[in-house]
């Protein structure tokens, strides 16, 4: 079990008896009768399940089925149902998608909503990207477009305002120090959140067997559509030097931490091309959630990033206990998900 606390829909929740692997998505519809956030696929492919999730990198889009109650460790969540103002005005977005006659069986409607205000409250006005990852069957993309666009005239309302300090701090139990309890083991069923990748490696180095998640996108999977149990788990979400992109000479390291999402922020002037390509990688949602790192650790040369890093002479950076250990991202794949990495051992970063 457990303990965290987020805002959601502006009111601070603290859960302290929730499994580490439960959904965003099941706890909404099933503990907060939250059901205007829909379960489409349950796979991050439909974005049904669209919430907006505000950190201090401000507020993104992000698909609940493939989040972990634990991601949302200090940060704010809003559903479809506080989108609208607490007097009952709706947010612009919502009166152009009526204007706009971009609603008709109404399935998608609440995941549009929370993508166009999310773009909305970024002032983005690429809506084409932004609502790739949204699907509607019924509808047509038309009207959609032309609410998003009619929207995108109006001021964002006050009441999505969710600056950082609003942000619940609380001191949470990561079930232990940097080796999990004292001298002893992390207990099955906890969640383990360190905030340094030294305590990362020490901790993997006793629990190897562990699962590392980061975004999700992929994890995610393994419990909602394999039913896996993932008996010991740590969330990466939390260590700062994991998302940092530093320039080193006229190479660039980019942090395992780091979403596609930011990738694609940082390389779009210096790497254009690969930029381009990251627009093609899944959704806005599921950019916005996924991690270079775990692209790399838990797919194969064939994945999303590898075969353009591949060809940039990308070296990757790993690291087990005080050992780092650093080799051609080519040399780390041996076979389809089969990669040269020692147990305990967990990848830092990638230069290009
Ligand atoms: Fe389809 Fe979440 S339910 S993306
Ligand atoms: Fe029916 Fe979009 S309105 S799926």
């Amino acid at each position: 079990m457990t303990e965290l606390a987020f805002l959601l829909n502006g009111t601070p929740v603290r859960l302290a008896d929730q499994p580490p692997t439960r959904t965003l998505l099941e706890f909404l519809r099933e503990d907060r009768g939250l059901t205007g956030t829909k379960e489409g696929c349950n796979e991050g492919d439909c974005g049904a399940c669209t919430v907006i999730v505000t950190d201090a990198d401000g507020p993104r889009a992000l698909n609940a089925c493939s989040l972990f109650l634990p991601q949302l460790q200090g940060k704010a969540v809003r559903t479809v149902e506080g989108i609208a103002g607490p007097d009952g005005t709706l947010h612009p977005v919502q009166q152009a998608m009526i204007d706009h006659h971009g609603s008709q069986c109404g399935f998608c409607t609440p995941g549009f909503i929370t993508s166009m205000a999310a773009a909305h409250q970024q002032g983005r006005t690429d809506h084409d990207v932004v609502l790739a990852g949204n699907l509607c069957r019924c509808t047509g993309y038309a009207p959609i477009i032309r609410a998003a666009e009619a929207a995108g005239s109006s001021p964002d309302p006050a009441w999505m305002d969710t600056t950082p300090p609003d942000l619940p701090v609380v001191e949470i139990s990561s079930g232990g120090g940097a080796s999990g309890p004292a001298g002893g083991r992390q207990p099955p069923g906890t969640a383990f959140r360190p905030t340094t990748i030294d305590d990362l490696a020490a901790w993997y180095l006793d629990h190897p067997e562990a699962t590392l998640v980061a975004g999700a996108t992929d994890v995610g999977l393994w419990v909602t559509k394999q039913l896996r149990d993932l008996p010991l788990v740590a969330f990466l979400g939390g260590i700062a030097d994991l998302r940092q992109i530093t320039p080193e000479g006229d190479r660039l390291h980019i942090g395992a931490g780091v979403t596609i999402a930011a990738l694609h922020q940082a390389l779009r002037d210096s790497h254009p091309h690969f930029a381009a390509m990251l627009t093609r990688y899944a959704s806005e949602q599921v950019r916005n959630a996924a991690t270079i790192g775990g692209n790399i650790a838990n797919g194969s040369r064939i994945g999303d990033g590898p075969p353009a890093l591949i060809a940039m002479g990308a070296q990757l950076h790993l690291r087990r206990g005080d050992e780092t250990l650093s080799l051609a991202l080519e040399d780390f794949f041996l076979d389809y998900r089969k990669q040269a990495r020692q147990s305990g051992a967990f990848v830092t970063g990638v230069t290009i």
